[in-house]
């Protein structure tokens, strides 16, 4: 990360001694060592509204709720506290997202964040030259990538490929696919610190490296391939055509690399360790030292 880069980290943890917390400073503070741009929205400190109501959208009228809100995004008569959020990601090239995985997702709090800050005509919704509707792969928030930094406290083998939670990259399939590249950005592998609630002083501070060398390598690192909407490789149905993974279904299907590198989490199961040759040669997804360490 460069003094050009610009950053909004959102955060949701309601405890300050937490592992979660201390790898936010920590992150937060490497990205302005190197001259980054950092806003925080730490929403448990902000004492953030999670409940996306019709107390958002002031005046704006539309017969829908989706209406009301393009409506109220697109005449600037959204609330307050969601306009300083939509203002700071608007100002941002990168979007670092960091919470502790409570039953199977984010806290509340955060989901909230996102259903009230990405609406639609100004996340979602928005129509491009002819008139058609951007998204998977293009949207309001393109040009901009993301990062997910979750603390988790099963192990990570449990959170691999063949676990009992699945894999990390499932789980969290709602936000990296259908928000994030949804809404047009870059999707990066999330950051997975598994076992969580066993760390000690001793480890943490190989954790605090490992995240600080994925924040510097932001701008190169290769995301997650997403296949777009508008590639070639989906029907008038948005459904794949039959020639692409035939009889094969699940999220890996919609990625272009088979079983791309689905995190980056501490242990010894990633995809990528297992299968890294391939992959390397045909996709260039598993490169980088970060890869081959984890
Ligand atoms: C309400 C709640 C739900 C949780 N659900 C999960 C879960 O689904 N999967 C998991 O691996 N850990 C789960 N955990 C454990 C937390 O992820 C873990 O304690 C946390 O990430 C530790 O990091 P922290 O010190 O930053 O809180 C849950 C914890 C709580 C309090």
């Amino acid at each position: 990360m460069t003094e050009r880069d610009s950053v909004l980290w959102v955060h949701a943890h309601p405890d300050e001694t937490s592992l979660g917390h201390a790898l936010v400073r920590s992150g937060v503070s490497r990205l302005r060592e190197a001259g980054t741009r950092v806003a925080v929205s730490d929403l448990y400190a902000m004492n953030w509204n999670p409940v996306l109501s019709d107390a958002d959208f002031g005046t704006a009228t539309g017969g829908t709720l989706s209406e009301r809100q393009k409506h109220a995004a697109t005449t600037g008569r959204l609330a307050e506290d969601i306009r300083r959020e939509q203002d700071a990601l608007r100002a941002a090239r990168h979007l670092v997202v960091s919470f502790p995985l409570w039953w199977y997702g984010m806290p509340a709090i955060l989901k909230g964040w996102f259903d009230r800050v990405f609406t639609a005509g100004f996340a979602f919704g928005v129509r491009d030259e002819q008139g058609r509707v951007r998204r998977y792969g293009d949207g309001g928030l393109a040009g901009r990538t993301m990062l997910v930094v979750v603390t988790a406290g099963d192990r990570a083998t449990a959170l691999g490929p063949r676990g009992i939670s699945g894999a990390i990259d499932h789980v969290l399939w709602p936000l990296l696919h259908g928000t994030a590249f949804y809404t047009g950005m870059r999707v990066l592998r999330p950051h997975l610190v598994a076992s969580a609630d066993l760390l000690d002083r001793a480890t943490f501070p190989d954790e605090e490296k490992r995240l600080r060398d994925r924040l510097d390598r932001m701008n190169s690192e290769t995301a997650i391939a997403y296949r777009p909407l508008r590639g070639g490789d989906y029907d008038g149905e948005h459904v794949l055509l039959d020639h692409v993974r035939p009889g094969e279904y699940g999220p890996d299907v919609h990625a272009v690399a088979q079983g791309a590198i689905r995190t980056t989490a501490t242990g010894p199961a990633s995809a990528c360790v297992r299968s890294r040759g391939v992959q390397r040669q045909q996709h260039g997804q598993c490169s980088g030292a970060q890869d081959q360490a984890q």
